[in-house]
């Protein structure tokens, strides 16, 4: 069976919209991928430190972030769930691929620049954002940021599933955007 890491940054968890979203999308797709998740909130991270960056420097390099990267670099997909936080995503998801961006597995060289090394082919994007904030606008720095790692990483493309302007909706009109992506985003695992 092919492999979906699916990566979770949904701080708000239960309350959160965007696992809402995300949820029937999982399910759909667990009907045709081996599932392994990485509930960012579970996990105890920091950003690298001076004595952490040493000691990678030193190849002393935490387990799980090892093991993480490695899942990462054989993921034939890879689900995204975060929510949209200071104009891009939790420092949570960004300090989970300080931990996995490791030379040799999810990246390397040729001698001329950084080359990918995962086998992904497509990544979905799933988020809500509260401001009237379009994909792809300049202000959206959350799947600009995913293509720039795809490109160091190789995943392959991008697929945004974004409901916006949650924060300036009515509960019903809240209601109809997080269905109507939902609606998008299982119409894009039909072929993910
Ligand atoms: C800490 C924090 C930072 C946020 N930053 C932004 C932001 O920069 N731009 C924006 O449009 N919305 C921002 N929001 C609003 C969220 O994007 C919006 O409420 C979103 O739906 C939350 O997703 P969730 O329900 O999955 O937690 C922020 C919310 C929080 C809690």
């Amino acid at each position: 069976m092919k492999k979906l890491v699916v990566i979770d940054a949904c701080i708000r968890e239960e309350e959160s919209r965007t696992r809402r979203i995300a949820a029937p999308i999982i399910q759909v797709l667990a009907k045709r991928y081996e599932i392994v998740r990485y509930d960012l909130t579970e996990m105890p991270m920091e950003p690298l430190t001076p004595r952490t960056y040493a000691d990678r420097a030193a190849g002393i390099i935490p387990e799980w972030a090892l093991e993480a990267a490695r899942t990462i670099a054989a993921a034939d997909r890879i689900l995204i769930a975060a929510p949209f936080w200071d104009m891009s995503f939790p420092a949570v998801l960004k300090t989970f691929f300080e931990h996995t961006s490791l030379f040799d597995i999810t990246f390397t060289d040729n001698g001329h620049s950084c080359v990918g090394l995962c086998k992904c082919e497509k990544v979905m994007y799933v988020t809500t954002r509260g401001m009237n904030i379009p994909t792809g606008d300049p202000r959206e720095q959350g799947s600009s940021y995913l293509q720039a790692l795809s490109r160091l990483w190789d995943l392959g493309i991008i697929l945004t599933v974004a409901a916006w302007n949650l924060d300036y909706a009515t509960p019903e009109e809240i209601e109809e955007k997080v269905e109507s992506a939902t609606r998008f985003g299982l119409r894009l695992a039909e072929t993910f």
